[in-house]
């Protein structure tokens, strides 16, 4: 697929990469780990053909259609709205040898319906990079770059991205500070050491900190995370990290529940403040009291419920983010 001989590079008079050979074959997925600045997106730049080494060679295989995902999200237009970026003005696009209706296809990256027609402008990071995800597995490529794609990402969001992945049967090339995500989606490891070199290793993540090493700046091997895990088993025994089921469609219904409870129990807020209200007969006066009563307890519970899901979810993304930025 790409065969690098002998390159070098570097900025100024600092070297970053040195007489460096490397052959990436069909079906590879190699994960590509280093420390902050040491030269790993200058490595992609290099592989993709965007920067040209200083000395030796890159040469791709034919037929080589490279999808790259860069660290700096570029490439979206922030006036257009998540479907038309992603779609590229078309409502059907062509998934895996099948048309498919786009917002469809945006579900799978947690996109409603009603989200994919909001201006890309106004999103949070964390859902940017979900669409550049989206729209980079609407091509037909059979190579793929990602430069840090799990920065910012949730767990929701990484997961469904794991698994779009580990359907994928083209090559991979990752960059990743996240160890449970490299353990799931790579095969092969090039790592940029602390003398200068960059050695590669096979298997994934686990796998080269079963050999004693680390780097400063990886989520890094605590004893007793190791031992934890059964042998050969590394990133199968994922904690339940997320919401269930169940618990997200719940977060997900109660905000509109919330905003009908408030509207009903403000239009009986409304009634009973009417200075009429008690001249009406004393049953209904009674009924509406009661009525009152009941639907504020139940808007107390449906936001206290929210609150508690909203801060479990938070907790999961948050032990999510410890493990990538760890070190
Ligand atoms: N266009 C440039 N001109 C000069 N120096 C540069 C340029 N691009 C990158 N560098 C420097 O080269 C070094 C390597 O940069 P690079 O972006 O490849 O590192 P990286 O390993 O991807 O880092 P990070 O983990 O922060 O993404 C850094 O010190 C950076 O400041
Ligand atoms: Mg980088």
């Amino acid at each position: 697929v790409i065969q690098a001989r002998n390159i070098s590079y570097g900025f100024g008079d600092t070297p970053l990469i040195q007489d460096f050979s490397v052959k990436i074959m069909r079906g590879d997925r190699i994960g590509l780990i280093g420390n902050n600045g040491v030269g790993k997106s200058t490595l992609l730049r290099l592989l993709l053909g965007e920067l040209q080494p200083q000395t030796g060679t890159v040469k791709h295989g034919s037929n080589l259609q490279i999808g790259y995902f860069d660290q700096l999200r570029t490439e979206l237009d922030p006036d257009k709205n998540i479907a038309e970026n992603v779609g590229e003005g078309r409502d059907y696009i062509r998934i895996d040898g099948k048309d498919r209706h786009v917002i469809g296809y945006l579900r799978g990256f947690l996109f409603s319906a009603k989200r994919a027609m909001t201006p890309v402008k106004a999103l949070s990071g964390g859902e940017r990079n979900r669409v550049i995800l989206a729209k980079l597995f609407t091509r037909p490529i059979n190579l793929l770059i990602l430069d840090e794609p799990t920065n910012d990402l949730d767990i929701e969001t990484l997961e469904a991205l794991e698994n779009r992945l580990t359907e994928f049967d083209g090559s991979l090339i990752v960059v990743s500070h996240d160890r449970e995500f490299l353990d799931n989606v790579v095969n092969r490891i090039l790592v940029f050491e602390d003398d200068g070199q960059i050695r590669e290793y096979v298997g994934n993540y686990s796998d080269w900190v079963r050999h004693g090493r680390h780097l400063a700046e990886m989520d890094r091997p605590s004893s007793q995370q190791r031992d934890s895990r059964p042998a050969g088993g590394a990133g199968v025994q994922r904690k339940p990290a997320k919401l269930s089921y169940k618990q997200a469609r719940e977060l997900e219904q109660l905000p509109a529940r919330i905003e009908a409870l408030e509207a009903e129990t403000a239009n009986l807020q409304g009634k009973i403040n009417d200075p009429q209200f008690y001249s009406r007969p004393h049953e209904d006066v009674q009924a509406m009291l009661d009525q009152l009563q009941s639907k504020t307890a139940a808007l107390e519970d449906a936001v206290e419920r929210w609150a508690e899901l909203e801060a479990l979810q938070e907790a999961f993304r948050q032990r999510r983010n410890e493990l990538v930025d760890r070190g």
